[in-house]
């Protein structure tokens, strides 16, 4: 008699478990919109934008449609474009370039550390290098904080000075992060976040949200959002586009914002779990004592022979992986063609090879990480 085992596949996100915590509350708020019906503008979006700023500490808060949007709005409103050159890491994802591509200027892909997976501060200076070779005006540093982490903003912050570079924080994986106890939203003149479904804070579509103190950029961002409005809808000062956030995705995250600080714990407590139980089988990500981490993504690194292998076994046994970025931006058909810092880009390529991430939530509990862990160990020592 044949015998089929069912094997219990582990979620990678459990976006289910947080809705069964969250239950009527989310209902009745999205009830509540559809009561009203101002989809478009409605309340909750300033009374989101109010709590996100209150959480992160930065003077304006301004909703949008996604953390791509983000990035093209602070871009459009910053004035970036043809023949302007934006530094960024290659080791992230696509909507980092793409954002530069898509306002016109040129993305010119930096070294990132290995250790944090950021941007290598003293990798900077080679980018500008390439970028002036390449006939650019070097205007921005789109640091990106990878899998949750912060950048390193005080070593970066000199430099960028230094070849004055307006510096974006694309932190669409590290919404509620924090530096010496600063929040994400101010470790640089502008921070971007997205509120896609997977991430740390996301909602039940898309959205995201811009973050400065600089009025007079809030309030171009905020006119740009909404088709370079000016001082009433029919009144259209700038060319902007359709980049606002809706109302049910502000209902939704009103509501989650509240369980926001307690899941960075559980997030926190679990990734310190994971550290201390697989640092002697795999390169286990850095932990800082001045940086907090929101666990976007947990990513260990293993040699790059074994890293199919591992998640086969890992697939085989219902534990789903993932692997951000097995190909970095600057190896990518739609970006192979704009230019890389001088001297190459070692470490990133090294990355994109070991790199393997492990399911990570608030959610995750302590059965089901000590099995995720047992196979790592089982898979690795065989
Ligand atoms: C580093 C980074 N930047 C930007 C984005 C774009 O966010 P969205 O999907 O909301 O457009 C993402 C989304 O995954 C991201 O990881």
């Amino acid at each position: 008699m044949n015998q089929h085992t069912r094997i219990d596949m582990i979620p990678f996100i459990d976006v289910a478990a947080q809705r069964r915590r969250l239950g009527k509350k989310i209902d009745d708020a999205i009830g509540r919109v559809t009561e009203h019906c101002q989809f478009i503008n409605g309340p909750e979006v300033g009374e989101l934008e109010r709590a996100l700023s209150e959480f992160c500490g930065a003077r304006h808060s301004i909703g949008v449609a996604s953390g791509t949007d983000a990035l093209v709005l602070v871009l459009m409103a910053k004035g970036i474009g043809r023949g302007d050159a934006v530094i960024c890491p290659s080791f992230t994802y696509a909507a980092s370039p793409e954002a530069v591509a898509l306002v016109g200027a040129t993305p010119v892909f930096c070294e990132v550390d290995e250790k944090t997976f950021n941007v290598e501060p003293a990798g900077i200076e080679r980018a500008v290098a390439a970028a002036e070779r390449a006939g650019l005006k070097p205007k921005a540093l789109m640091t990106v904080d990878l899998f949750g982490l912060p950048a390193d903003y005080e070593a970066v912050r000199p430099i960028a000075e230094k070849h004055e570079l307006y510096v974006i924080d694309d932190a669409a994986q590290a919404f509620g992060a924090q530096a010496k106890g600063r929040k994400i939203g101010t470790l640089a003149p502008v921070t971007t976040t997205s509120f896609f479904p997977a991430k740390p804070l996301g909602c039940y579509g898309d959205g995201g949200a811009v973050f400065t103190d600089d009025d007079a950029l809030a309030d171009t961002i905020r006119s740009l959002r909404n088709h370079g409005q000016g001082t009433d809808r029919y009144d259209n000062v700038r060319i902007g586009m359709t980049g606002r956030l809706d109302t049910i995705q502000a209902a939704v995250l009103i509501e989650k914002l509240k369980i926001f600080p307690d899941e960075i714990v559980a997030r926190e407590r679990i990734a310190r779990r994971y550290n201390a139980a697989l640092a002697d089988v795999v390169t286990v990500p850095h932990l800082s004592n001045e940086h907090t981490c929101v666990w976007a993504q947990y990513t260990v690194r293993v040699s790059s022979g074994r890293r199919d292998a591992l998640a086969a076994t890992l697939r085989a046994q219902g534990i789903p992986t993932a692997q951000y970025y097995p190909v970095p931006s600057h190896r990518q058909g739609a970006y192979r063609d704009y230019p890389v810092a001088e001297g190459g880009l070692p470490v990133t390529e090294k990355l994109a090879g070991e790199v393997i991430s492990l399911p990570m939530h608030a959610y995750l509990d302590d059965p089901t990480q000590d099995r995720i862990i047992g196979a790592v160990r089982g898979a690795l020592r065989a």
